[in-house]
């Protein structure tokens, strides 16, 4: 609707190109938002404001000239100029009507389809030298939501778990990993089964032996040399890790695989090239024995140059040299459209680096498009880190766990007869959702307090809310089971069944707002306004006890619609829907 009423407005543009009221060659941006009260009609424009300058003429005459050069349109009912000369416009029940008719009829709910991309997205990437943590939450949830609306469009999404699985610390695990197996023999496999701990002990034998320090060192070496029997080491212990990673996925309901995999250490063979690549360009300087970037868009505050370490005085290479081999692969391999990146807002700089340098160096052309979709930090109750009560970071798999017990003694408090086998299956979708959802219905930008207590409410926008809505909306057609609504069509009548139809038919809207932004919370926000005016709707209008059959069908209708909206909505958040709860 939205981009119809866009259309439009081209139309009307061209005529007055034509009348020579705006310079042909005129290129304007025409904003079309949906108003947030209803007496202003559904749509608005500014399009009258961006005229006057060109059309030498005040705002509300140029609206009135925008408005005679519409063409006649069966879908608006009503146009009309308000304030300083916006034009509102009404769309036309009946063609409303008709829009959720065929969104009933439609598995993507009738969305617009935009043109499709290859879409390369980078989420989650945990370091792999340690367990997952509550840091790697966001990545991957919010990563994943946004993953499924691109899909849901129709986009070519490749998904890039881009793991770091090298660098220095990988000596010392190795060290640690060979030392255990020599005490143990095969029960080394059992001790890694708690990567945290062994992690932590391998740095205290780091740090207390001498001895231990160096055999780490000269792994590390042996390591980047290719020797098969450390390679071997290494890919033991990241197969270990990734596995612990792919636990906690498949918990979380995230769609990444294996296959997603790409790790940092996959670009090893080309990091010398990228490196010869800048110079041959000129843009390598040598600072303290390293190669670096100077690039004169970054300094610091002091005006002091801000460099990009591309490979270390002893030879070694950086994050940043194998996120700049990673973009050629995703632009030239992958053949991406865009790339997006669901990193921690504290990597801003170091992407705004990057990104600039692969354009510089011609590792990526202008038509690709690179962003870094940045998030803020999961905080306590105290405004700080989230970490246990004794100070030490959260490890992912001990959060759902507890979000599962306190679900289920949510669940078991309000059905205190239901089964027990019932009641775990419950807790678990509302364990996990409320964990997700809480998450995914903050902006992304801004950091959050992670509070149980609110995630596990029933009030508010949160999961069990949404999926409490979704049983009740469902439970409709339990009682209905009889009606036969072939042949039945939506009419919008009742104020509420407007208000409900209006909220409906802005789903892909949404959608395509979540998918460019890669903010699933503008979703969140919807689903949860749209439960609302269902709840409204059910309030004034009943549907079972309807007054006549057309009634009560259409009712009907809507009460699918919504269901169907509210499953999909939720489905792309990455929550499965209940019958019951
Ligand atoms: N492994 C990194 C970390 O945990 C995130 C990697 C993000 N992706 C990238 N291409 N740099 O901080």
């Amino acid at each position: 609707m939205k981009s119809h009423i866009q259309s439009l407005l081209v139309q009307a543009l061209d005529a007055l190109k034509q009348q020579e009221v705006i310079p042909t060659d005129f290129e304007a941006r025409i904003q079309v938002d949906r108003t947030k009260d209803k007496t202003h009609g559904d749509f608005a424009t500014n399009l009258a404001m961006m005229l006057t300058k060109v059309a030498r003429k005040n705002p509300r005459e140029v609206a009135q000239l925008i408005i005679d050069s519409l063409p006649e349109d069966s879908q608006v009912s009503k146009v009309e100029i308000a304030g300083p000369g916006f034009i509102n416009f009404f769309i036309d029940d009946k063609a409303l009507a008709n829009q959720l008719m065929a969104a009933l009829n439609d598995d993507r709910l009738g969305i617009v389809l935009p043109e499709p991309q290859t879409v390369v997205v980078d989420y989650s990437s945990p370091n792999l030298a340690k367990e997952m943590h509550v840091g790697h939450l966001r990545s991957t949830v919010i990563g994943d939501s946004v993953v499924r609306a691109l899909e849901f469009q129709g986009h070519k999404v490749i998904r890039q778990n881009h793991v770091g699985d090298w660098g220095t610390q990988f000596g010392m695990l190795l060290a640690y990993m060979e030392e255990l197996r020599t005490q143990n023999g095969e029960q080394t496999q059992m001790v890694l089964s708690d990567l945290e701990t062994f992690y932590r002990a391998a740095k205290v034998r780091f740090d207390e032996s001498e001895e231990f320090a160096t055999r780490a060192r000269k792994l590390v070496v042996e390591l980047q040399s290719g020797d098969e029997y450390c390679n071997k080491l290494w890919r033991e212990f990241n197969d270990i890790s990734l596995s612990h990673c792919h636990d906690v996925y498949e918990r979380l309901g995230v769609s990444l695989t294996r296959a997603d995999v790409r790790g940092e250490s996959t670009y090893n063979d080309d990091l010398a090239q990228v490196v010869i690549d800048l110079d041959t360009q000129g843009l390598l300087s040598e600072s303290n024995g390293a190669k670096v970037v100077f690039q004169d868009e970054f300094k610091t505050k002091e005006g002091e140059p801000l460099p990009v370490i591309i490979q270390k005085a002893d030879g070694g290479y950086l994050y940043a040299t194998s996120d700049l081999a990673a973009m050629r692969y995703r632009a030239n391999v992958l053949k991406a459209d865009r790339v997006l990146y669901f990193v921690d807002l504290r990597q801003a700089l170091h992407f705004q680096q990057v990104f600039n340098l692969a354009r510089k160096a011609q590792f990526i052309d202008d038509s690709i498009s690179l962003e870094h979709m940045g998030f803020g930090t999961m905080n306590g109750a105290d405004g700080r880190p989230f970490k246990t009560r004794s100070g030490g970071v959260v490890k992912l798999v001990d959060l759902l766990t507890e979000a599962d017990t306190r679900a289920l003694e949510l669940v078991r408090s309000k059905n205190p007869d239901m089964d027990e086998d019932e009641l775990v299956k419950i807790a678990k979708v509302v364990g996990i959702s409320s964990v997700k959802y809480a998450d995914l219905s903050k902006n992304r930008a801004s950091d959050y307090i992670f509070s149980f207590e609110q995630m596990l409410s029933f009030e508010g926008n949160t999961a069990p809310y949404l999926l409490y809505a979704y049983t009740r909306v469902a439970g409709i057609f339990k009682r209905a089971a009889d009606v036969d609504l072939t042949g039945a069509r939506i009419q919008l009548d009742h104020d509420k069944e407007k208000e409900l139809g209006t909220k409906l038919a802005q789903f892909g809207e949404v959608v395509s707002r979540m998918v460019t932004k890669g903010q699933p919370h503008a979703l969140c926000g919807y689903l949860f306004e749209l439960a609302g005016a269902f709840s409204s709707f059910y309030e004034a209008c009943p549907v079972l006890a309807a007054d006549n059959e057309e009634q009560k069908k259409s009712r009907l209708l809507l009460a699918k619609l919504t269901a169907k909206t509210l499953k999909q909505g939720l489905n792309l958040l990455g929550i499965e829907t209940l019958e019951r709860m």
